[in-house]
């Protein structure tokens, strides 16, 4: 009995019953060797367990073009969509622009600086505190540009991250040159435009009236404002309070951004944003009387995140209105495959069973001597 409950978590884990049925002799032959030695290394073998899982779901890579704007939409599970973090060198957008991989968002930073330091300043794609790339922003979206042409069906959306107001109102031309051309596949204008958690007074925000007055040159880009952020491993406490969010809905407000049709996306950090739910909750639901949006979730590697509270945050909203663009390490956590228990239920379930499974195993062993 206790052995069809691993069974059960087993196959449901993973789709099929290949694996479990795979796995039965392996474990016991395990268990048969290590039963004098060391206890089976379990965080070892569960993980082993997750990378066999198919990587994506094909039905999510279908497209369709939504309404007359020609923004191409990914499916409806946006948690889905694969990204690539930080491409701010040649080197790093050679590897993704690639027929064969994966990506399907390319999101970089942009700041004023020096190609290959010299010469005037310019925007280039770096992350502060550089300032120093062998790729300018012209470049960078030519080459997206030029591949997206040449790969329909393909194509990546790109997220340009503005580091200043200074950079962003610097790249203007570039944008006006690119922007209109780059049609059927995303382009978003990212930038923090607001000081937020935790008690965050380091980074300057992008100027949000000027940053929203830049943008509304570009109608079919999707605006994807955020807070500047303090946070990492050692943080536990700390969300976007309501007053951070009232002040976003605010300066949506008076810059008549909710009147343009633009589609919005608040990239909020998943550490934090796991213990804001109400919040968000009130801000995407205010802004959504007006238009669609949605939430992106980014994290540093090293952040820490409640795993729990972010599926509960995600499932929440629903996979349709959350982009995810986290580490591998985050995302293969939060498990979300398995929209019904729960991972540490999961894991609670899989650590009993396979205690189960040791008692099971040992005492048929003990019978046979
Ligand atoms: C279990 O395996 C993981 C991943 O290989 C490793 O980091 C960890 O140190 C191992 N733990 C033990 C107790 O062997
Ligand atoms: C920045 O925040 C820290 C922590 O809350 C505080 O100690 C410091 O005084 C603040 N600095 C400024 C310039 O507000
Ligand atoms: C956004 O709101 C404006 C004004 O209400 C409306 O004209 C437009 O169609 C909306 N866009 C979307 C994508 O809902
Ligand atoms: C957003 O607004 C639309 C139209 O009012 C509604 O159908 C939809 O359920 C809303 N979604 C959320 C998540 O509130
Ligand atoms: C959404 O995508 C994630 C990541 O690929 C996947 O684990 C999950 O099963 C998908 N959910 C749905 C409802 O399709």
């Amino acid at each position: 009995m206790l052995f069809k409950f691993f069974k059960f978590t087993e196959s449901s884990r993973s789709g099929g019953s290949t694996n479990s049925a795979l796995l039965m002799p392996l474990l016991l032959l395990v268990l048969v060797a290590k039963i004098n030695g060391a206890a089976l290394n379990a965080s070892n073998y569960q993980y082993q367990v997750v990378e066999q899982r198919t990587p994506a779901d094909p039905q999510i890579v279908e497209i369709f073009l939504k309404d007359s704007d020609m923004v191409k939409v990914w499916g409806t599970n946006l948690t889905a969509i694969t990204w690539a973090h930080a491409v701010n060198s040649q080197q790093l957008l050679d590897e993704v622009l690639t027929e064969t991989g994966n990506i399907d968002f390319i999101e970089a930073d942009i700041v004023l600086g020096k190609l290959n330091g010299e010469g005037e300043d310019m925007p280039v794609m770096a992350h502060p505190p550089a300032i120093i790339s062998d790729l300018t922003l012209a470049e960078f979206l030519y080459q997206i540009m030029e591949f997206n042409r040449d790969h329909e069906g393909q194509e990546k959306g790109v997220k340009l991250d503005f580091k200043s107001i200074e950079v962003f109102e610097g790249s203007l031309d570039i944008l006006d040159e690119n922007i209109p051309s780059m049609i059927g596949y995303p382009v978003w204008i990212n930038a923090d435009i607001l000081s937020g958690p935790v008690e965050q007074n380091k980074t300057v925000p992008v100027d949000a009236d000027r940053f929203f007055a830049g943008c509304m040159r570009y109608k079919q880009a999707a605006l994807s404002i955020g807070w500047t952020t303090n946070w990492g491993a050692d943080f536990r406490d700390g969300e976007y309070t309501q007053d951070q969010c009232d002040a976003m809905l605010e300066s949506l407000t008076v810059n008549n951004v909710l009147s343009t049709g633009q589609a919005i996306t608040f990239p909020v950090r998943a550490g934090i944003a796991a213990n804001s739910q109400e919040q968000l909750h009130r801000l995407v639901a205010a802004v959504n009387e007006t238009n669609e949006s949605t939430l992106t979730i980014w994290s540093s590697a090293g952040d820490y995140v409640d795993v729990d509270r972010l599926r509960q945050l995600i499932f929440g909203f629903g996979v349709e209105k959350v982009y995810l663009d986290v580490p591998e390490e985050l995302a293969s956590q939060l498990d979300l495959g398995n929209s019904g228990s729960g991972a540490s239920t999961f894991k609670s379930l899989f650590g009993f069973s396979f205690v189960s499974l040791c008692f099971w195993a040992l005492s048929s062993w003990l019978q046979r001597i």
